[in-house]
């Protein structure tokens, strides 16, 4: 997806940004002498710093773990973004506009494009979060979400919103804000109605979408009302920005502790995510409407960079369902790097449920206890034989080699 930026404009950012007020955001920097700064890594656990930031060479280097660099490395590494989100991200602090190359297949309009459905989206999430909180129609939704475990400061945490009902209310506002028909209608945010363009999003609850980087990009917006005969969970379309086999909820949240444990939580729902987190288990994200597939792995082995120990932890209902949704994301095992477990909910809860029926212990413990994948997959298959018939035992016996094989290869 990079387009590429002009050289002299990824020169002019890396110059206009001191390194150091880059730094001094995620971690303390103190004086080492020689016009140098030291604080304590962020890319390795330490106790005393090996950690140096030169202002006047606009470099870091880490005499502990031996990463170095200049500002755009560092960002790089520690937000986990690519070369242009890092550069575009830096050149918006510095207020520099960037020029890309023509011939790219990321013509410099759609890059305007993007900037101006991400800001769409921005003054969208706070439009919602302040009907939340303020709007007296919006006490169905504030309710909705008490019911399932969810104070106001953990609504806040996640930026949850209300959209008002009525047929039009934010696209009138955004239009206010200068926002023209056709950027609406792309952006997802509005839709083409009799007289124009009216809200997609009415009379529901919702979850702000955002991509790695942090931006809102989309929304998943749950049905409150009775007389909405639309889907239980409405999401927005691909767009522009918006491409739901890449999305994965939570994951601006989750990542920093995704890529310092080495593991990630796979959940179903967007209040799935918000139970785990707020269960502690903060590496917790989720597909938005989709089957988690190809796209949400590369974005998972980004953060988890093919670690000989990173996990993938699947969270399924113990339902049918739920257990066939594991199977097939066994099928993608092979691509996976990682190990594939996955962790069955007692009583067919979803970890949302489990929460308000048994705390934040339940939650935690549910990700502790779980199976390997490759074990799961052979159980399953075997239930499905009659234990009594001498073929299904004798199955049982293939499958219980076959897995002890697997844990004697793992030890190597
Ligand atoms: N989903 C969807 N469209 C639907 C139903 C579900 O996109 N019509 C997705 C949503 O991302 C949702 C997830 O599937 O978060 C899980 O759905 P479900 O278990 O039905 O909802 P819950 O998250 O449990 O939410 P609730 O408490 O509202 O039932
Ligand atoms: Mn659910």
């Amino acid at each position: 997806m990079a387009g590429r930026i002009n050289d002299d404009d990824v020169k002019a950012v890396r110059d206009a940004v001191p390194i150091d007020a880059v730094v001094s955001e995620y971690l303390q920097l103190r004086n080492a002498g020689g016009g140098n700064l030291k604080g304590l890594c962020p890319f390795h656990d330490e106790k005393s710093p090996s950690f140096q930031v030169s202002p006047s060479k606009g470099l870091f280097h880490c005499f502990g773990c031996q990463e170095g660099g200049d500002t755009i490395a560092f960002v790089m590494k520690i937000d986990h973004l690519t070369f242009s989100e890092t550069v575009e991200r830096l050149a918006a602090t510095a207020g520099i506009t960037l020029r890309y190359e023509e011939g790219g297949y990321n013509p410099s309009h759609q890059r305007g494009e993007r900037i101006r459905l991400v800001e769409a989206h921005k003054i969208a999430a706070q439009f919602y979060i302040e009907q939340l909180e303020n709007g007296p129609e919006a006490e169905t939704g504030r309710k909705f979400l008490a019911e399932r475990g969810f104070d106001q400061a953990a609504a806040q945490h996640f930026s949850v919103g209300y959209s008002p009902q009525g047929w039009d209310h934010l696209t009138r506002f955004l239009r206010g804000k200068g926002f023209s028909d056709k950027e609406l209608i792309l952006s997802g945010l509005s839709q083409d109605g009799r007289r124009g363009p009216i809200d997609r999003f009415r009379g529901r609850l919702m979850w702000p979408i955002r991509d790695i980087s942090g931006d809102v990009v989309g929304f998943g917006a749950r049905k409150l009302y009775e007389s909405d005969n639309g889907p239980k969970y409405l999401n927005t379309p691909e767009t522009g920005i918006y491409k739901k086999s890449q999305m994965l909820y939570g994951i601006d949240l989750a990542k920093k502790e995704i890529a310092k444990t080495s593991r990630a939580v796979v959940v179903e729902g967007y209040t799935d995510v918000m139970a785990c987190h707020l269960a502690g288990v903060t590496t917790a994200i989720a597909t938005c409407g989709t089957a988690f597939g190809g796209d949400h792995i590369k974005i998972l082995r980004r953060l988890l960079m093919d670690n000989a120990t990173a996990e993938v932890i699947f969270t399924f209902d113990g339902d049918a369902a739920g257990q066939k949704a594991a199977l097939r994301a066994f099928e993608d095992d092979q691509k996976f790097a990682a190990e594939t477990s996955i962790a069955i909910t007692p009583g067919g809860m979803d970890p949302c449920e489990l929460r308000l029926a048994e705390g934040d212990d339940a939650v935690e413990k549910l990700v502790e206890t779980r199976t390997p994948l490759f074990e799961f997959a052979i159980r399953h298959s075997v239930m499905r034989h009659n234990l009594e018939t001498p073929a299904g035992r004798r199955l049982q016996v293939v499958a219980h080699h076959a897995v002890a094989d697997r844990e004697l290869e793992e030890r190597g």
